[in-house]
């Protein structure tokens, strides 16, 4: 038997703009730039730390229905409909929807440090590919570190978002192609056409649909997604990271996958946690399933 994966886990300590402020009770209580929001986080099995009426300070409180994901905003306190939040030199809008996501993922912060950390350290010129971008600030920050980037998500209207938080963090003078696009249909396409890149961003959801109702299903289609994005790799690969939010399974999947497809490559593999450190009580939550590989 070989040496066991260690298991890592990912925080974010540089972020201003967002605190995970309290948990508790199957919620948490958080702050998005100069709001605070409840949302259902059914991983707090433990008791909020802060008084109730900090709690009550909430602008906005998410109303889960019995369906998936699905619910709504109910609204405490006049909000503007979307607002400003920075990240390092990054500048992009968070905003409520009919959804509980706010515009942009705070763990995630994490990819986007290491991933300008992999860019700064190459003296050519590299190609990222971003898949099931969403409000595209890991493309941004790539694109700040130098690289070509290509952008891709099945939803217009996160595309749309997307290029308002390029033009919002200055950075319209650099190389992103946006592209709406079904993930897995772009990539045979990439491959046909002999396109590679020498980094990849994976967030790869357990549901969801192309732009012409193409079915995404994780489990069932991941390893085949993989397997399609082998031959999209450069010669020397920098780095691939890839993560998995809400399925049932331990980062040990993604890391045993991404090293099947890397094997090729002389590089190293950490697979572990995206977590958020709660500012009350020090308790941690994981929100995500993370494998990254960088060249050595
Ligand atoms: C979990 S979100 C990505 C979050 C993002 N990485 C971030 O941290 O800001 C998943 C994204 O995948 C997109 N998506 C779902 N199905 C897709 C498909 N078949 N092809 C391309 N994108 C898809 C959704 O529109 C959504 O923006």
């Amino acid at each position: 038997m070989g040496s066991l994966p260690a298991i890592e886990l990912f925080s974010t300590p540089l972020w201003k703009d967002y605190e995970l402020l309290d948990s508790g009770d199957g919620l948490k209580l958080e702050r998005f730039g100069r709001y605070k929001f409840i949302r259902p986080e059914h991983q707090a099995v433990w008791k909020p730390a802060l008084q109730a009426h900090l709690w009550e300070e909430a602008d906005a409180i998410f109303q889960p229905t019995s369906e998936e994901s699905g619910g709504k905003w109910q609204y405490k306190k006049h909000m503007e409909p979307e607002w400003e939040m920075r990240y390092q030199d990054l500048t992009f809008m968070a905003r409520t929807s009919n959804s509980r996501h706010l515009g942009v993922f705070p763990e995630q912060a994490a990819h986007w440090d290491w991933i300008r950390k992999q860019l700064s350290a190459s003296q050519k010129p590299v190609n990222i590919l971003n898949l099931f971008g969403y409000t595209g600030i890991a493309s941004l920050a790539a694109a700040k570190a130098g690289a070509s980037v290509t952008h891709l998500d099945a939803s217009k209207r996160s595309v749309q978002y997307a290029r308002e938080n390029q033009k919002r963090s200055g950075l319209l003078d650099k190389p992103i192609r946006w592209i709406i696009d079904d993930a897995m249909k772009f990539v045979m396409r990439e491959k046909r056409r002999g396109v590679h890149y020498e980094g990849i961003i994976l967030d790869p959801p357990k549901f969801g649909r192309g732009p012409k109702g193409e079915v995404w299903e994780f489990f069932k289609m991941l390893p085949y997604l993989l397997q399609e994005i082998k031959p999209l790799l450069a010669s020397k690969p920098l780095f691939l990271v890839i993560t998995a939010y809400a399925i049932r399974a331990s980062a040990l999947s993604l890391h045993f996958a991404i090293q099947e497809m890397m094997g090729n490559f002389a590089g190293n593999l950490s697979s572990g946690e995206l977590i958020l450190n709660e500012k009350s009580a020090g308790r941690i939550i994981s929100m995500a399933i993370t494998s990254r590989w960088s060249s050595r």
